[in-house]
């Protein structure tokens, strides 16, 4: 028996995966799977010069037990441009969205009871195969999908996180692939997510990798903050153009807040009312410190218990949607049937 209400944001097995190979130029069949594993070449591409994409999004259930999905043709569209940034091919909508509802079909009882605060999350992936030793793109590619029952990004919930400035690394350059989902990003972020836990905060926050000056994101998650009824959040061609974001800066123009997306200067942290993080994973996060380790400065946001008054109010919509209980006026939402 899983308990639902207890489940953390990790690997879970479930009854099948879904894949199709891409050879000769074109994608093949679409193919169930129960096997967890992938056998590769050794020299595949995917495995020396990091020709791998991949996205996430999650299936919800509502309490009339409808399955919706959070406007997954936004996963397939961003997952296309971060495939074409290193050399892979595009991903067709229709394929996407056949692969997506197969794993749904295959695995609905692991999509979690309504009230328990979890969700299915979906984790598209895509890798070059073909074996090849120069620096080239692979001929050949392996599209998966597989999911796993998911519980809360941050151990504590929707309770608010500590994040600390990192000085030491980039996960993306100026010009490189930092606004496309492509491991090699994340790669970048390991050490400095590792040596932020080490410290007592929940994820490392980038700088922009030229001048150091303005906030990028989270190793996860983008940034935003609110201060004077405008939900402000960074202009950066380093970041991931985060869907929860865009979702976020459109609710909380609905409810008349002003949305700036604007270079954030470092010197404007201690004059915000609210800080949080916000993705697929860690929904809306709020941030309750900012650490600054040059300046050995904190710069703090509400009470570590509660989330800021706009922040709640954006989450509580956004969730509402995603589950159901709130109208789905903006026609984000699929249902699967
Ligand atoms: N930024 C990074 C680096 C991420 O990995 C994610 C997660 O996908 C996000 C932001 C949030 O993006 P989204 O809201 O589309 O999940
Ligand atoms: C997501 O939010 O979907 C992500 O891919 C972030 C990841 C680090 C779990």
């Amino acid at each position: 028996m899983i308990d639902w209400s207890k489940l953390p944001f990790g690997y879970m097995p479930t009854h099948a995966n879904i894949r199709c190979i891409y050879t000769n130029g074109t994608w093949g069949d679409v193919t169930v799977h129960t096997e967890e594993t992938i056998t590769l070449h050794m020299a595949a591409t995917c495995l020396h010069y990091g020709q791998e994409c991949f996205e996430g999004l999650k299936a919800y259930r509502g309490n009339d037990n409808t399955i919706r999905l959070f406007r997954w043709q936004e996963n397939a569209k961003r997952m296309s441009k971060s495939a074409q940034r290193i050399g892979m091919p595009e991903i067709p909508q229709e394929l996407f969205k056949d692969m997506l509802f197969t794993l749904l079909k295959h695995n609905t009882e692991f999509i979690p009871p309504y009230g328990t605060g979890a969700s299915l999350y979906i984790r598209p992936l895509m890798i070059g195969i073909e074996g090849k030793l120069g620096l080239n793109a692979s001929t050949e590619y392996l599209f998966v999908m597989f999911c796993s029952p998911v519980g809360p990004y941050y151990k504590d919930g929707c309770k608010p996180v500590k994040v600390i400035i990192e000085r030491d690394s980039d996960r993306a350059a100026p010009l490189g692939t930092g606004n496309v989902k492509v491991g090699g990003n994340y790669a970048a972020a390991v050490n400095a997510t590792l040596r932020a836990h080490q410290q007592g905060y929940s994820s490392a926050l980038y700088l922009d990798p030229k001048e150091k000056k303005y906030i990028d994101e989270c190793g996860p998650a983008n940034f935003f903050a609110i201060k004077n009824n405008t939900y402000i959040t960074p202009q950066s061609s380093s970041i991931l153009e985060s869907i929860t974001n865009l979702s976020l800066m459109k609710l909380a123009a609905n409810i008349g807040m002003k949305v700036e997306q604007r270079n954030i200067s470092l010197d404007e942290l201690p004059t915000f009312e609210e800080a949080g993080q916000c993705g697929t994973a860690a929904v809306v996060t709020p941030i309750c410190e900012i650490y600054d380790p040059i300046e050995n400065v904190s710069y703090t946001y509400g009470s570590p218990e509660s989330l800021g008054a706009q922040s709640m109010k954006l989450y509580n919509t956004l969730v509402g949607i995603q589950y159901g209980d709130v109208e789905d006026t903006e026609g984000w939402v699929t249902v699967f049937k």
